[in-house]
């Protein structure tokens, strides 16, 4: 039965989505900011303090992308964009490209992604595989020691934030899937659709989040099961 509550439908995701395609999240037990510290590979100030070190850590997480697949969880996003009669966009804070290889094609990538790379001097964006050095060249205007990774450090505005806003205060639906509600803006996302209206809001997560108390509805489990569960809710098994 093709789901005609909701017409607009906005989707949040973050690291959980991905770790059980092999990816580690941050925040868990033996997660990446327990191994590094974030201001030293996260932050503009620790890529102008030590650009080598911040380039081997990015093109670390850009080479295991090569080994990791997407999962149920990614594809059943994929296939409620596909089947849903209305909008579907997700929003993901994830630099890894496994929702774009299920399917999904309304994507936002908020915090940017790891197969890109920005010249700091002519802000050209270019699609980036291969591992990063202050050696390269711009593609574009050739300076030297001017590329970066084209992903959003702490301190740094995320992007497409007025699509993402306008999208929240339509939506009718506003699904939060494997974030522990840490970082803001995408924290304050559920609250920013509770102030816009009627919207119902449902957090998937393996456990309560941060901001549990702020949704309608919670599922708890791993998001390769309860997210094609809850898909399957919306537009039929
Ligand atoms: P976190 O590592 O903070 O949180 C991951 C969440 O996923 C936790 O709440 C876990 O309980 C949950 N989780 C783990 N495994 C799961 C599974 N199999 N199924 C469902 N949920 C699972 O990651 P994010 O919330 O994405 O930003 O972190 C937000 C931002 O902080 C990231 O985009 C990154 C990071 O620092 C930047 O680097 C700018």
């Amino acid at each position: 039965m093709p789901d005609t509550r909701h017409r607009n439908i906005v989707i949040l995701t973050g690291a959980g989505i991905s770790a059980e395609s092999g990816i580690a999240t941050f925040r868990d037990k033996d997660g990446i900011w327990s191994k590094y510290d974030l201001e030293e590979v996260a932050t503009p100030e620790g890529f102008y303090r030590n650009p080598d070190f911040v380039h081997e850590f990015h093109n670390g997480l850009r080479e295991s992308l090569q080994t990791v697949e997407p999962n149920p969880a990614h594809r059943a996003l994929a296939r409620l964009e596909a089947e849903h009669a209305g909008e579907v966009l997700v929003v993901t804070q994830n630099v890894d490209d496994l929702h774009e290889r299920a399917g999904s094609r309304n994507l936002v990538h908020m915090h940017g992604e790891l197969y890109k790379a920005r010249c700091d001097r002519c802000m050209h964006v270019a699609e980036w595989r291969t591992a990063l050095t202050r050696a390269v060249p711009c593609p574009a205007c050739e300076a030297s020691a001017a590329m970066r990774p084209h992903v959003v450090w702490f301190g740094e505005m995320p992007m497409e934030m007025d699509r993402i806003y306008a999208a929240l205060a339509a939506c009718d639906l506003f699904l939060s899937i494997g974030t522990s509600g840490n970082v803001y803006p995408a924290a304050g996302f559920v609250e920013e659709v509770r102030r816009a209206g009627q919207a119902h809001t449902v957090e998937l997560n393996l456990e309560p989040s941060e901001g549990v108390s702020l949704f309608a509805e919670t599922i708890h489990g791993p998001a390769s099961t309860v997210v094609p569960a809850y898909v399957d809710s919306l537009v039929g098994a």
